[in-house]
């Protein structure tokens, strides 16, 4: 009898796991808690997607604990410790799994950039064909945002292990907010808020990726735009970016050029619907252009929680082109799946 009792309790027990396992995503929520596919909350903050060879890489900003006001701050630099650069890995953009901990902090080294002391924001990375390296840049600074650097790590698979190689002010200039574009011809860039976040640094990068080859051009100049998050659509440039808020939401702003060193014209906040003049409380970190659709992008945001960041979600939305004019826009949606793409 007890024997039949525990069998039948491993069995609901195992079939409870499964269940959990088996959880599904089909639709994207916005703003609400995204569960991988162990059914814990994607934790990939300021992240960045990479598409190689079928799968698609979500790289973020791993946070976990407490989050604290230092108590010198005279601003709001909510921060957690350093606990590293998280991966997941997908087929379909919406149900992803875990990979690990793929740039990992550093506790035994107060001078490292990745000691949990520091700060590690918005890591992208990219894959370069000619060296077989995955090349991961990351915004590195202290604690009061003084250092302004750029970090680079290297691996030779996506899901890691990469290892650091360092960090240094990109042209001898501050670079905070940032991401990476690679175009069409393999030339890569970074693009990072630079001169105190008040004007834009657009970087080329040397041909394996890992550091600025020396040309660079300031664009967006006194702007004051952060979060940038780059992409190419019907042979033109775009940027999609934040004001300068600190963890609070603010108007988006998107911007176009014909060429990515060239003159950047803003077009202005493509958010439409409820909250759009907040970004729907959201800030820009991607913009993924979807594999095997036509003109098919997602805008990624984070949603910030500044005073419990690990708590903090997505806002992932479809960018709706309108063909006949070139205009792009990010309505507001509650939830949406690939049919957005049809
Ligand atoms: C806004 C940036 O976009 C975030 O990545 C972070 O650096 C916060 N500022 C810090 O206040």
């Amino acid at each position: 009898m007890i024997r039949q009792f525990a069998m039948l309790l491993l069995a609901a027990c195992t079939w409870g796991t499964m269940s959990l396992q088996a959880q599904k995503n089909d639709f994207f929520r916005p703003q609400q808690v995204w569960n991988d596919t162990e059914g814990n909350p994607i934790n990939a903050h300021g992240g960045g997607i990479l598409y190689h060879e079928g799968t698609y890489y979500w790289y973020g900003e791993y946070k976990v604990g407490k989050t604290i006001l230092p108590s010198w701050a005279t601003w709001e630099c909510y921060r957690t410790d350093v606990t590293g650069v998280s991966c997941y890995s997908s087929k379909d953009l919406l149900n992803w799994k875990f990979e690990g901990v793929v740039l990992k902090a550093v506790p035994d080294d107060p001078d490292s950039d990745l000691h949990p002391s520091q700060v590690v924001e918005r890591p992208k990375v990219i894959y370069n064909k000619k060296t077989k390296k995955f090349v991961m840049w990351i915004h590195a600074d202290s604690p009061d945002y003084s250092k302004a650097a750029a970090g680079v790590a290297i691996s030779d698979s996506p899901t890691g292990e990469f290892s650091y190689i360092g960090s240094f002010r990109p042209n001898n200039s501050m670079s905070r907010d940032q991401t990476l574009f690679v175009d069409d011809d393999g030339t890569a860039y970074q693009f990072s808020s630079s001169e105190e976040n008040r004007t834009m640094h657009i970087n080329r990068l040397t041909d394996d990726y890992t550091r600025p080859d020396g040309t660079f051009v300031r664009r967006f100049v006194d702007q004051s735009r952060e979060a940038p998050a780059v992409f190419k659509y019907n042979n033109k440039y775009y940027m999609l970016s934040s004001g300068c808020t600190g963890w609070s939401p603010n108007e988006a702003e998107l911007a176009v050029a014909d060429s990515i060193m060239g003159e950047w014209t803003v077009l202005g906040n493509p958010c439409t619907g409820p909250d759009a003049e907040k970004t729907f409380y959201g800030q820009s970190t991607y913009v993924i252009p979807v594999q095997g659709k036509k003109n098919a992008y997602i805008a990624c945001f984070d949603m910030w929680n500044k005073t419990d960041l690990a708590n903090s979600k997505y806002i992932w939305l479809p960018i709706k082109i309108d063909q006949k004019t070139n205009t792009l826009t990010i309505p507001w949606m509650k939830q949406w799946n690939m049919d957005e793409f049809k």
